[in-house]
């Protein structure tokens, strides 16, 4: 197959973070050879993973995503003309899953804020991988609407889901939150979710320094032994609002040194390639893995960069198809779809701009921020989905 020739973008106006158009390369007459089956980008690295945000509301303020003060009344949110349509997701699922995507995870904002979430859920659960198996087919939420919706969304053919929650300390969730949610009514939807067999369930807690660190060890004795995976994730600096700062990130060494004083840990081998977490098992009295109480794990984007094996495409709200959580720009294949083009013109413009992508923010990061003095402004996480 031959290489793509360096693409030529074409700007296209807009207000919001802006977008980019398809690479000629992937053009009609100027197309090269249509780039199909399984790809690898410009640092070798398969794509198997898509994230598909579907609303870039959420009923929640977290301090560290969308902060009141930015994401106030009069924020601009997306018009509902802008959105993709189920039917326009489900199409460009498919031709991700034709170039080799196993995994979906449907992220928002609150995806459950979407209307008729579980339509598009049945829509994707229909896919199946090259080699005819089911995607491993998974949302990430606040958990607020968790309990009123697990047996729908299971119904629908969600397989498990992935639930945020900081702490355990109800006035330290009802602060970091921002609206007071009760930490109560989230147990309530992660057990709904259990009960309805979305599982195995992980609970995602962003650890922020002086804020919830003293919660670590409360929430790992609380869910130690009950199957759910407790994750600890160093507090990032995606986005241009959350105020980020160094000293407020935790670093995950330090989380395990102190896990390490109560429990004791033994490390656990990746489950997939490119996963974002490292694992430790819960020991037993020979320091072997104990699965009865379980594993933890902990995600150090800042600390420990994982963008050598990244293998994870974001796809926005409205369509713009985003190669790295930190891009300050996406592709826009929203255009691409209501101009007619066809399958085989989709599929081959996601196999190109893959084919180009050398993103590794987070690598970056550590030598400096990989886009200080460029003046871009990054995309919000609550945008582009976790
Ligand atoms: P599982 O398949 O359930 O293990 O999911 P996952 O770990 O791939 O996804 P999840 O969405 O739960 O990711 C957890 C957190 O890791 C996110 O909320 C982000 O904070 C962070 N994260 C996920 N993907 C990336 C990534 O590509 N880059 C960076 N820097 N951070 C990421
Ligand atoms: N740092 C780390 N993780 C974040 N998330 C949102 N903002 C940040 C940030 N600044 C992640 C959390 C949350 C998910 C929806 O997005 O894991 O659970
Ligand atoms: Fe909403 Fe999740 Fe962002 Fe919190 S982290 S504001 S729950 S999208
Ligand atoms: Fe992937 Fe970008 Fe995250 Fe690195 S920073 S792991 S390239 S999304």
């Amino acid at each position: 197959m031959s290489e793509p020739s360096t693409p030529r973008f074409i700007p296209i106006a807009d207000q919001r973070p802006s977008a980019i158009g398809i690479p000629d390369a992937a053009w009609g007459q100027n197309a090269l050879m249509p780039a199909v089956g399984l790809l690898t980008d410009a640092r070798g690295r398969e794509l198997r993973d898509l994230r598909i945000s579907v609303t870039d509301r959420c009923n929640f303020r977290c301090s560290y995503c969308m902060p009141k003060e930015i994401f106030g009344k009069d924020y601009p949110y997306l018009p509902h003309a802008s959105l993709l349509t189920f039917e326009e997701i489900t199409r460009i699922a498919r031709s991700f899953v034709a170039h080799g995507v196993q995994k979906i995870r449907l992220t928002g904002g609150e995806p459950l804020l979407r209307k008729n979430i579980e339509i598009l859920i049945e829509q994707l659960a229909r896919l199946k991988t090259e080699d005819g198996r089911p995607l491993d087919l998974t949302l990430t939420t606040n958990g607020s609407l968790l309990a009123r919706k697990a047996k729908a969304l299971k119904a629908a053919g969600l397989q498990r889901v992935t639930v945020s929650l900081d702490g355990l300390d109800d006035a330290v969730f009802r602060s970091m939150n921002d609206v007071d949610f009760p930490v109560a009514d989230v147990l309530e939807g992660i057990q709904a979710a259990h009960d309805a067999g979305l599982g195995p369930i992980k609970v995602n807690m962003v650890v922020k320094r002086g804020t919830n660190d003293h919660e670590i060890i409360p929430m790992a004795r609380h869910f130690r032994g009950t199957g759910v995976v407790l994750r600890f994730i160093e507090y990032m600096d995606v986005g241009a609002t959350n105020g980020w700062r160094m000293n407020d990130v935790v670093p995950s060494a330090e989380v395990i040194s102190l896990l390490q004083k109560e429990f004791a840990l033994t490390p656990l081998e990746a489950s997939a390639p490119g996963e974002t977490a490292q694992r430790w098992g819960y020991a037993d009295r020979h320091g072997g893995h104990d699965n009865t109480a379980g594993e933890i794990g902990v995600i150090s984007s800042v600390t420990q960069a994982f963008c050598g094996d990244c293998n994870r495409a974001r796809l926005s709200t409205e369509g713009r198809l985003y190669l790295c959580l930190f891009a300050s720009q996406g592709y826009d294949l929203r255009t691409l779809l209501r101009n007619g083009s066809d399958d085989p013109l989709l599929e081959s413009a996601i196999g190109h701009i893959w084919q180009g992508r050398a993103d590794r923010y987070s690598e970056l990061r550590g030598a400096k921020a990989a886009d200080a003095g460029t003046g871009v402004r990054r995309v919000e996480m609550s945008y582009i989905g976790g």
